[in-house]
């Protein structure tokens, strides 16, 4: 039974103080107004009664729905004490219910897979599996801890459920893409096994839409991650100071030049299974202005940009000037070090959401895959450089060989890239200055605002970029 509505509206209530302390939650710098329930699916199970909620948080009259999902046990669970939301009486409750994060709880998640494996339909909630895949029933969920905007569980080192936290309505492009690669049987990405969709009420329009709310995906075992391996890789170079990046036992290039390929495999994929145009003037020109408006806003915010901003601009004319279509695709959006994986077969790259903070609409527009390059080019400068900002400020000599290291992978990168696609990157040179540039200004702003410290690393590849 769903929650009744004096109940709904206590769980609000709780829910207003707790969800601006979660990780995920994305609407930190404004204070939170109001909560309200846009769906309450009970799920089959008695012990602990587990209600899946979407809720509406308004933040100053703009509404963004998230997903909820709370267990409630008749006495406290010590285990579960650090994802505590409250507890709740309901109408008759001689003892209050203890509600937690249901994500958290083994107990609750349970019985996310086992529908799945029913493709289940319940109430709002509609569970599918991808054909021929195979779910680890009966194996516990555990959450992964890495800094992230979802809820990732993982079931018996099988499969992983990424669930999403702040909702939209429509296919989440990490979805659709690797539906689309796992079809194709790409051995680039983690397999999709299934996902769960839903439907909630729109708080605008007061209308029920549909969304995606999980993915479940092969979990990686083997996997490391690429911004640690590399950054591995930069410390070795500073703790060897004789030598240069090609020398050292910790030498990233072989890597990059596989990271590279595999891109590329995977970039070639999506144009063939997914849709894909020509971007022809109308496109370029809307992509230049909008790189263009990127460039100015960041300019005013960020004073130490204004110098660049003539020379920068001067990328971006060349870009609405093209005199020849370029090819345009279902791109990764967000690629970079932190997005791909090394496993003991290669590299696989993960999270296809696209820029979060983007809508959904603007994430899955056409565009050229060397946005993506270039997010990976401002990945390896970005490895290099961080270690000088936190160890080694101040030190020409270490400065050098970060150049270095950046210069040797960034290269090595491109060479595998175009050792599979078409055409080297490095030849399409106005796109990908255009577009990391585009990225370096992105940065600029994000320092800005989160570590001033760190802004020298997008100024200096802006510095660069401008000449
Ligand atoms: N299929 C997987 N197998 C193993 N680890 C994974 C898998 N998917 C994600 N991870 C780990 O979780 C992290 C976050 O995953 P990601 O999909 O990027 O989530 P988010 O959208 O929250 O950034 C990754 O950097 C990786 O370390
Ligand atoms: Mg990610």
């Amino acid at each position: 039974m769903s929650l009744a509505a004096p109940v709904a509206q206590d769980v609000a209530d709780m829910l207003a103080g707790w969800l601006p302390t979660q990780r995920w939650f994305a609407g930190k710098d404004r204070p939170v107004d109001g909560v309200r329930l846009l769906s309450d699916t009970p799920l089959p199970i008695e012990q602990p009664r587990v209600h899946h909620l979407v809720v509406g948080v308004d933040q100053g009259g703009q509404h963004t729905p998230y997903q909820v999902p709370l267990s409630l046990h008749e006495h406290p669970q010590e285990r579960l004490e650090h994802v505590r939301v409250g507890e709740l009486w309901e109408p008759g409750d001689a003892s209050p219910h203890h509600v937690y994060d249901a994500l958290h709880d083994k107990d609750a998640t349970a019985v996310l897979l086992t529908a799945l494996a029913a493709k289940a339909d319940i109430e709002s909630l509609r569970f599918h599996v991808e054909e021929g895949a195979r779910l680890p029933l009966g194996q516990p969920s555990i959450v992964l801890t890495v800094e992230q905007s979802n809820t990732s569980l993982v079931y018996g080192e099988a499969a992983l459920l990424k669930v999403f936290r702040r909702l939209a309505a429509g296919v989440n492009p990490d979805i659709e893409v690797h539906d689309a690669l796992t079809r194709a049987r790409s051995p680039y990405v983690a397999a999709l096994l299934g996902w769960i969709d839903g439907s909630w009420t729109d708080q605008d329009t007061g209308r029920p839409v549909s969304g995606s709310l999980a993915m479940l995906q092969r979990f990686l075992r083997t996997a490391t991650d690429g911004w640690a391996l590399a950054t591995t890789s930069v410390r070795d170079l500073y703790a060897e100071a004789d030598l240069h990046a090609d020398e050292v036992g910790g030498d990233f290039a072989g890597e990059a030049r596989r990271l590279g390929a595999a891109t590329a495999q995977v970039h070639a994929v999506m144009r063939r299974t997914l849709p894909h145009a020509q971007l022809g003037p109308a496109e370029l020109s809307r992509l230049a202005t909008g790189m263009r408006q990127r460039l100015d806003a960041a300019a005013e915010l960020v004073p130490d940009l204004r110098p660049y901003a003539a020379g920068l601009g001067t990328a971006y004319d060349g870009v609405a000037e093209l005199d020849r279509p370029v090819p345009g695709q279902r791109v990764h959006g967000d690629l970079h070090l932190g997005q791909v994986v090394r496993t003991v077969l290669g590299w696989r790259l993960l999270d296809f959401e696209g820029e979060p903070e983007k809508p959904l609409a603007e994430r899955v527009v056409l565009d050229s895959p060397l946005r993506d390059v270039a997010g990976m080019l401002r990945s390896f400068d970005y490895a290099a450089h961080s270690l000088l900002v936190t160890d080694h400020p101040d030190d020409p000599q270490i400065a050098y060989r970060a150049s270095e290291w950046a210069e040797r992978n960034r290269a090595a990168f491109c060479a595998g890239y175009a050792s599979v696609a078409a055409r080297d990157p490095r030849e399409e040179a106005l796109l990908l200055r255009a577009y990391e540039t585009d990225k370096a200004v992105y940065e600029t702003v994000y320092e800005w605002r989160n570590r001033p410290g760190w802004l020298g690393i997008p100024l200096a590849a802006l510095d660069r970029l401008a000449a």
